[in-house]
């Protein structure tokens, strides 16, 4: 990894944040953007400017051709079968609220079952908490194991006749535990179960194969790999897809309608795609997947391991610091810092990092019921991604050997 020659496509990694040299490790929130995804937007505006799928003269056809462009790069991606199946959303909260929503009114009834667990984000377990409340289905808990992992034994200890969908992330972004979909996927499909995957975490970091995989929706959100904010895909399987109703109605959907009601819609992907698409976003977006697949996923996954094992071994011997996830294979390292016996608040020493230049997340990740699992009531992320650098590691180490309960205090920015 020429980690060195990456750098230099992030302008914002020139920037300081306290008076220092920005150090960013919260990539698991969002990732910097290089400067050829930069690029591709501002072209966007500079030269096409059009709406897609509108017009009928130069500029709108251009227009059209990027944005399908962009489809087809999304299909090569993900590997799916057919570019029909991606369908661009706002991000994975949006794709899983839709997922959760035509899923639960098509094929659910009271009763059925949807699989989730304890360390979910709030996007892939909500969305069918609420969907579930109009037709009386019912949400149960794969049990993580002692480390916080789903595995294959605890899975089939759930699985009964009533279970209907199992929704889960691939990637936890709070542990950044792997689950293990393609085994996961056989057993649901042995049993007639959907498969729904929250690819917010696995998609930056791993290489995805929707078709090897198996699963029948997976969703993903551009921001979180190096593209813009405000757009993603929501895959789904052909055959789902051409069943499926949307939940939205507007422009672009529909084929035809009249005064009578009747209405025809078009096929997928375009009839989930009411309304003005971000364009600049959709366009952005496959070029962050063009400059992922120049680094290459591979290289990727295997570089932010190395800087996790970096980090621990660095801190071996740093007795203050509490590792919740040392055997996840990611690069996300979730801890807590504690003093004279104590706990420090995640968000003090997340405060006290800042003023070292080095930003963190701290608090619950968006994955409320975890704490009750891991026994505290916030923890500090730093998430890695393949432009930090073992001397940004280096920092974040020398920061966390000066925290203390009183460094961690009044700290105001
Ligand atoms: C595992 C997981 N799922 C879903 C989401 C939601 O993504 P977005 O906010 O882009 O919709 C996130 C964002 O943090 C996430 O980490």
């Amino acid at each position: 990894m020429e980690t060195n020659k990456i750098r230099e496509d992030f302008p914002i990694l020139k920037r300081t944040m306290s008076g220092k040299p920005v150090v960013y490790f919260d990539n698991g929130a969002t990732t910097l953007k290089p400067q050829p995804v930069i690029d591709a937007i501002t072209n966007y505006y500079t030269y096409l400017g059009a709406n897609a799928h509108r017009g009928d003269y130069e500029m709108s056809g251009q227009v059209d051709d990027a944005f399908e462009g962009a489809r087809k790069t999304a299909q090569k991606f993900l590997n799916a079968k057919h570019v029909e199946e991606i369908v661009f959303t706002s991000g994975s909260s949006m794709g899983l609220n839709e997922i959760a929503i035509m899923v639960t009114r098509q094929y659910l009834k009271e009763g059925d079952v949807i699989l989730s667990d304890e360390s979910e984000h709030a996007s892939s377990y909500l969305p069918w908490l609420q969907a579930g409340k109009e037709k009386g289905t019912k949400i149960d808990f794969i049990p993580l194991d002692e480390e916080g992992k789903i595995t294959i034994e605890n899975f089939k200890k759930v699985l009964t006749d009533q279970v209907k969908v199992v929704a889960l992330a691939m990637v936890s972004n709070v542990l950044g535990f792997t689950a293990p979909i393609k085994e996961m996927a056989k057993i649901c499909h042995e049993r007639g179960i959907l498969l729904v995957v929250d690819g917010a975490q696995s998609t930056p970091h791993l290489p995805i194969d929707v078709q090897d995989l198996d699963v029948d929706f997976y969703v993903l959100s551009a921001h979180k790999m190096c593209g813009p904010t405000g757009v993603g895909v929501m895959y789904g399987k052909k055959k789902y897809l051409d069943e499926l109703q949307p939940v939205f109605y507007g422009g672009e959907s529909n084929a035809r309608y009249n005064k009578c009601g009747d209405l025809i819609l078009k096929e997928s992907p375009l009839k989930f795609e009411s309304g003005t698409q971000p364009i600049e976003g959709v366009i952005g977006m496959a070029a962050a997947m063009k400059y992922i697949d120049s680094i290459g996923k591979e290289n990727i996954h295997e570089y932010e391991v190395e800087l996790k094992k970096y980090f621990l071994e660095q801190t071996k011997d740093l007795e203050n610091l509490i590792v919740y996830n040392r055997n996840a294979e990611s690069g996300i390292v979730t801890f807590n810092m504690k003093d004279k016996g104590q706990l420090i608040f995640a968000q003090d020493v997340a405060s006290f990092l800042n003023t070292q230049g080095i930003a963190v997340r701290s608090g619950q990740h968006c994955a409320k019921l975890l704490p009750d699992i891991l026994q505290v009531p916030a923890t500090i992320r730093a998430s890695f991604y393949f432009y930090n650098t073992k001397e940004e590691v280096d920092r974040l180490v020398a920061a966390l050997k000066e925290v203390t309960l009183e460094n961690c205090v009044d700290i105001f920015f």
